[in-house]
């Protein structure tokens, strides 16, 4: 039978080396760069789909057009307001039961962004796409897809189930007067930027 002390030791020994392997992985683990390092070629990628005035959008302009670039912004209305009263929240530009799906990258620790980044830009690329500090300049070459993947550029694999971990139909009772249940089939549609 171990004494109480080695025991003790042991149990200390874990959780430095648990302590140490985490620092190592955020700082190992790439940064999130924010759209801006997205604008400057995908506002170019034009797609097959059209604003209201017939002007072609590309799939920075998609996101740009829909409701995901605004989702903090949201936060400020009279209706988030409203909303917020439900959950008891006093200001939800700064409550994580608002900004976990508004704005989900609000307490990401500094050694994960860069300067260009701003979790008030919403549900951004990256929120679907992956941090891209280490994809950033291989994911745009053919021959580099696979390490790509590795550096960590996401395409959600069942649309459907991602969107679904924050369409829940959160706001079913809340009182947002247009609210419509989640659809994919309606949502995606809105949304979708593929096609290139
Ligand atoms: C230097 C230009 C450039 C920048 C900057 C850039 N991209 Fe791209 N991206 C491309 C090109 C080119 C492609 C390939 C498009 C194609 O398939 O024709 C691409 C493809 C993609 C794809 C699809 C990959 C696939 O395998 O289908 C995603 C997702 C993507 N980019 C996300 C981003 C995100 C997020 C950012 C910002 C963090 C970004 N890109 C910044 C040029 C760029
Ligand atoms: C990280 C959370 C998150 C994910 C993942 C997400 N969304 Fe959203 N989405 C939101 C939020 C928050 C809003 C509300 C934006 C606003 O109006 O402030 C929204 C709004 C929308 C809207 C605008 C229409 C409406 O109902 O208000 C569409 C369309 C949409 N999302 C489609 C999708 C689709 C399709 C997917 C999956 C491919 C998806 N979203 C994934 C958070 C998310
Ligand atoms: C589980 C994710 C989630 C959480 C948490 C959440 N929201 Fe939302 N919110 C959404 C999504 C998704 C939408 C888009 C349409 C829908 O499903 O209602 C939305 C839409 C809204 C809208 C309507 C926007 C419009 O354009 O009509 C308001 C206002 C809003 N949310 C405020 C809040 C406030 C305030 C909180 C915190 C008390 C909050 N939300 C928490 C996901 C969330
Ligand atoms: C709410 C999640 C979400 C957001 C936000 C989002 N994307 Fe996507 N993106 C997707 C999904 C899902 C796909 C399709 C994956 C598939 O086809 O399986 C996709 C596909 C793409 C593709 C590939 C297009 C093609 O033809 O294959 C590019 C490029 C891309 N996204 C770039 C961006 C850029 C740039 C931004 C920000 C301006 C962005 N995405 C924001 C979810 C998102």
């Amino acid at each position: 039978m171990k004494s109480n002390t080695t025991r003790k030791l042991a149990t200390t020994l874990v959780v430095v080396g648990a302590a140490a392997f985490l620092v190592a992985q955020s700082d190992d683990e790439p940064k999130y760069l924010g759209v801006e390092a997205c604008k400057t070629c995908h506002t170019k990628d034009y797609l097959d789909k059209f604003d209201d005035e017939g002007e072609r959008l590309s799939t920075y302009g998609v996101w740009k057009k829909n409701d995901h670039s605004r989702s903090f912004e949201t936060l400020k209305t009279d209706v988030a307001k409203a909303v917020a009263e439900n959950y008891g929240v006093e200001n939800p530009e700064t409550a994580e039961e608002c900004l976990q799906c508004h704005a989900p990258h609000f307490d990401l620790p500094e050694v994960r962004t860069a300067e260009t980044f701003d979790y008030r830009d919403g549900v951004q690329c990256e929120t679907c796409h992956g941090a891209a500090e280490d994809y950033l300049t291989l994911h745009n070459l053919k021959s580099k897809q696979e390490e790509a993947r590795l550096a960590g550029l996401v395409k959600p694999d069942s649309k459907i189930e991602w969107c679904k971990t924050c369409h829940d139909d959160h706001h079913a009772s809340d009182p947002i007067p247009d609210f419509t249940p989640f659809d994919f089939e309606r949502d995606w549609e809105i949304m979708s930027h593929t096609g290139l």
